[in-house]
């Protein structure tokens, strides 16, 4: 692994200086998991550094980047539907510069479709390619044809990249890239590549100009953040609860989340540290995908439902109140009645404040796609209605159940009702209150008084 330093392209800066009379406008779109947000908030930072200004309407733009998802293929028909759209604007405006980039980019047989069907799009290039844009927008802007990179993995963590931030208080932060599970119907692994872990001392410098500059919600990113610090070596060998552990010690006021825990690597010195550092959310994203330990084993989660369900029991021992969420995947290939009403069973005996559902999505080149799949789409659409059905009545009781406390949120923006702010707690749940907007993006006492579905309401107790 090479960890190199982000360099302002001076020659692409003076390319597009050249091309325009003023500062051209980029709008950046991104498509699916946080990662990618941050990723788009990378590119942004990248795009204003070489002299463009960002705007977020398209028919203003001189340059469109999608950054896209692959990881679905309804994510995928969007970007095509979305790129599809923007032909017209590229014949009224034949200087705009359109770019596709993200996950999707990282697949060869999307590249070919640009390719053959979308002569219009301008340039493409993968997930680890953030600081080649610069130079290949100077490329491009010469005019020197389009430029359709292959997919590939670079072995390199480039630190430094200027960052544009959607939001002043809540903060992504990657602390690896890639995964190494191969869960059978994941595309991830090939399109985003092997694990690399950022050194704890860059991970450190970023979230202490975190801190500093007021950030309140910090949230760790990483596939598994779990087996983070994998291949690190000599002084900057650790485990993921030894990272938390150095980075809560940086003073201030602020609360830290991370996603996504894989339960297999989940550990019980994880759910110590959650316990003894206050600044650690209680709450913990445990996506299990499935509650039937012959699905479990097809997926290449190497865990069980028992197993599973035991780091739930220890972490609620040992964290009280800690609050739960999970992914789940409705209808993988082959999965039965029984496999379903497994699943069903295990969202009972967990009590998750949310889930994430998702029916399954064949992704070609992934193992589970060659698995035989004979259950009929209108079934698994029936599963889906019958595991939210389920869902909704568990959430909305443990919401209720939150009624009567006293707790600090953070304001994020403002709720349905007039004059309503919206909060979350550490729990993840969302609360509403009657409060004075310049309470956005610090931290307020609430009052919960009552529930609408799974939404908090509440009143200033400050
Ligand atoms: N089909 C449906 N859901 C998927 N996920 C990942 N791959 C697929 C797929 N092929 C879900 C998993 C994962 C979440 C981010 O997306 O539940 O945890
Ligand atoms: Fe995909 Fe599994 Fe890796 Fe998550 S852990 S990104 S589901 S392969």
């Amino acid at each position: 692994m090479e960890y190199q330093r982000y360099e302002r392209s001076a020659a692409a800066a003076q390319a597009v200086s050249r091309c325009y009379d003023t500062p051209p406008l980029a709008y950046v779109h991104s498509y699916g998991c946080q990662q990618n947000v941050n990723d788009g908030e990378r590119l942004k930072g990248v795009l204003a550094d070489i002299g463009y200004g960002l705007c977020d309407a398209p028919e203003q733009a001189d340059l469109i980047l999608f950054n896209t998802c692959a990881v679905r293929e309804h994510a995928e028909q969007r970007v095509f539907g979305n790129v599809g759209a923007l032909k017209g604007l590229k014949e009224k405006k034949p200087g705009l510069l359109i770019g596709l980039c993200g996950c999707m980019a990282n697949q060869k047989q999307i590249v070919e479709k640009v390719r053959k069907s979308y002569p219009y799009v301008d340039f493409v290039f993968g997930v680890d390619g953030i600081d080649t844009l610069p130079d290949l927008l100077a490329r491009r802007l010469q005019k020197k044809g389009r430029i359709l990179m292959e997919p590939a993995q670079r072995p390199v963590i480039v630190e430094g990249l200027p960052i544009r931030r959607e939001s002043e208080f809540r903060a992504w932060l990657p602390i690896m890239y890639g995964c190494d599970n191969f869960c059978t119907y994941c595309i991830v692994p090939y399109v985003r590549g092997r694990e690399k872990s950022r050194r704890p001392a860059d991970i450190l410098e970023e979230f202490r100009g975190l801190v500093a500059a007021g950030y309140k919600e910090i949230t760790l990113l990483g596939q598994n953040v779990n087996s983070y610090g994998k291949g690190l070596d000599g002084a900057d060998r650790m485990d993921f609860a030894d990272l938390l552990n150095l980075l809560c010690v940086v003073p201030g006021d602020y609360h830290i989340r991370f996603m996504t825990s894989h339960p297999k690597d989940a550990s019980r010195k994880l759910i110590d540290t959650i316990a003894a550092q206050p600044h650690l959310c209680k709450h913990l994203h445990l996506p299990v995908q499935c509650g039937s330990d012959r699905l479990l084993e097809q997926m290449n989660r190497h865990y069980t439902v028992e197993r599973y369900l035991d780091l739930i029991e220890y972490a609620r021992a040992k964290v009280p109140g800690i609050t739960f969420s999970s992914d789940i995947i409705v209808g993988f290939p082959g999965e039965t009645e029984e496999d379903f009403e497994g699943t069903l069973d295990l969202v009972r005996k967990v009590g998750y404040m949310q889930l994430f559902t998702f029916i399954y999505s064949r992704r070609e080149g992934t193992p589970a796609a060659s698995y035989p799949d004979p259950t009929p789409r209108s079934e698994k659409t029936a599963r889906m209605a019958r595991l939210l059905k389920t869902q909704d009545e568990i959430a909305m009781a443990l919401v209720k159940a939150q009624v009567g406390q006293t707790v600090r949120v953070l304001v994020e923006g403002y709720g349905r009702a007039e004059g309503a702010l919206s909060g979350r707690l550490d729990n993840n749940l969302t609360v509403e209150f009657a409060g004075d907007p310049a309470l956005l993006g610090s931290y307020a006492m609430v009052r919960l008084t009552g529930a609408r579905a799974t939404v908090l309401l509440g009143e200033s107790a400050d």
